[in-house]
């Protein structure tokens, strides 16, 4: 069955300018891009993404960070989506991450990790909605 994921393009891959190749890679995958645009985050706008996180001791230093410059959020489909797009980025730390994944080849560390990934259907649903309305995703694949 088609299960949609959230991607996002985290602000230390766009400042290396790797944005095309990281979405070749995911689209090489077989995801299709369902919707897909640059735009940035507040503080604030990031500590509510990010609200589940908010008792780790990285919270404060995430925030900053993933409001620091321009993102690229992606709402991506594919078969089993969350789980495969997930073992495409590979670990959260690019010290542990598998040869090829997208962490490995361009993150830095497990905190300018490079890219996102919802973790379950039902968290990819909400943070897709966070950035795209339903009606953005349609008119783009009708
Ligand atoms: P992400 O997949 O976006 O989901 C939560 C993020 O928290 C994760 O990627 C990392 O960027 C960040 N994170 C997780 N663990 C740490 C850590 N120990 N220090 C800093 N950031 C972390």
């Amino acid at each position: 069955m088609k299960q949609r994921t959230l991607a996002i393009i985290k602000p230390d891959a766009v400042r290396k300018n790797v944005v095309g190749e990281i979405i070749a890679q995911i689209t090489q995958a077989g995801f299709k891009v369902l919707a897909c645009k640059m735009t940035s985050l507040s503080a604030a706008q990031s500590g509510k993404f990010y609200e589940v996180h908010k008792e780790r001791p990285f919270y404060g230093e995430l925030c900053d960070f993933m409001s620091s410059g321009a993102i690229v959020p992606i709402a991506l489909e594919k078969e089993n989506a969350v789980e495969d797009y997930r073992a495409l980025i590979g670990s959260t730390d690019p010290a542990e991450a598998a040869e090829g994944t997208i962490r490995k080849r361009f993150a830095g560390s497990k905190a300018e990790n490079a890219v996102h990934g919802s973790d379950s259907p039902e968290n990819a649903a909400n943070e897709i909605a966070f950035f795209f309305t339903e009606s953005e995703i349609v008119a783009n694949n009708a």
